[in-house]
């Protein structure tokens, strides 16, 4: 009887401890805009983590020094798998959640893309160059950067793109004034398209500002340095998938091509250091970050149709 009494306290104590450290993760997760992203749950989740640990002293105080009989370790044994299991189905809740809308958000854009065949994809495209990019990155230069709220910023950031006539889309020639004026106003778009949800706050000035210059020469003329990390990631990636991928205005250019002219608009166009941390990534990776949608030029240079500003290029 002694020893189950023994066991079970010891069980549980490690399930409890395994509880409070899963609990943390959890709270993580909750950071992203997919789960939330609100502040105002994080008190009641530090209030959460606070009991947990509380209970976990009182459970210790029990176990060594109340002399707990077979009932009571029960208990306490009870309370920490009730409360293991409640974070297990707390976390598939989560990942449910984030998988469905994820899902939407690629409904949503498909249907954007659609009204544009040489469009097919690329946000996609954008949203994998942009997970491979970030994996390579120092941890100080994403601090500021939840990588799921990214991953779903990079994945909508042309959605503003549904508010754009087709026939500007689609002009294979160069753009009048008025043309150029309307395709600078995707970006504004987007955001008012999700300007009523209230999580995405963080995300809707990655995408208002994805078509910033170092150089203070984008689309809102915006200084380097207020320009945030997650839309100059965005940049860069939107940069390398628009060139690689068949345009109105240019036909596919490969790897290299891209890797050229990216190095060559660093510091004005983009951010220096992501280029050089893009130039590391193995050019496999980056290649195989194309949906199956995107033609691709894998082998022999094409030459651009138009030769235009590289900013010109990555509407
Ligand atoms: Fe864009």
């Amino acid at each position: 009887m002694q020893f189950l009494i023994i066991a079970m306290i010891v069980v549980g104590s490690v399930i409890m401890v395994t509880n409070i450290y899963r609990y943390r993760l959890f709270m993580k997760e909750m950071t992203d805009v997919l789960s939330g992203g609100s502040k105002n749950n994080l008190i009641w989740q530090w209030v959460g983590l606070f009991l947990l640990i509380f209970f976990l002293i009182g459970y210790l105080g029990i176990a060594f020094l109340g002399h707990p009989d077979l009932l009571m370790a029960g208990i306490l044994f009870g309370g920490s798998v009730f409360v293991a299991i409640i974070l297990t189905l707390m976390f598939r809740l989560i990942h449910t959640t984030k998988t469905r809308s994820m899902n939407v958000a690629e409904l949503l854009i498909s249907v954007v893309e659609a009204r544009d065949a040489n469009l097919n994809g690329h946000s996609r495209y954008v949203q994998n160059i942009v997970i491979c990019l970030y994996r390579h990155l120092p941890d100080a230069m994403t601090s500021d950067v939840n990588f799921v709220s990214l991953q779903f910023a990079a994945l909508l950031h042309d959605i503003g793109k549904m508010g754009i006539p087709e026939s500007i889309l689609d002009k294979p020639g160069r753009l009048s004034n008025e043309e150029w004026e309307a395709i600078r106003s995707h970006p504004k778009i987007g955001v008012q398209v999700l300007a009523s949800l209230e999580s995405f706050e963080t995300i809707r000035e990655w995408i208002l500002y994805h078509h910033e210059r170092m150089d203070g020469k984008g689309y809102y003329k915006m200084p380097k340095d207020q320009i945030p990390m997650g839309a100059r990631i965005i940049a860069v990636a939107d940069t390398y998938a628009t060139i690689t991928m068949k345009r109105p205005y240019h036909k596919p250019r490969t790897h290299e091509e891209a890797m050229t002219e990216i190095k060559n608009v660093a510091g004005t166009q983009l951010d220096a250091d992501l280029v050089r941390y893009l130039e590391k990534i193995p050019k496999e990776e980056l290649v195989a970050c194309a949906p199956e949608t995107i033609e691709m030029n894998l082998g022999i240079a094409v030459p651009a149709v138009i030769t235009e500003d590289t900013d010109e290029k990555t509407v």
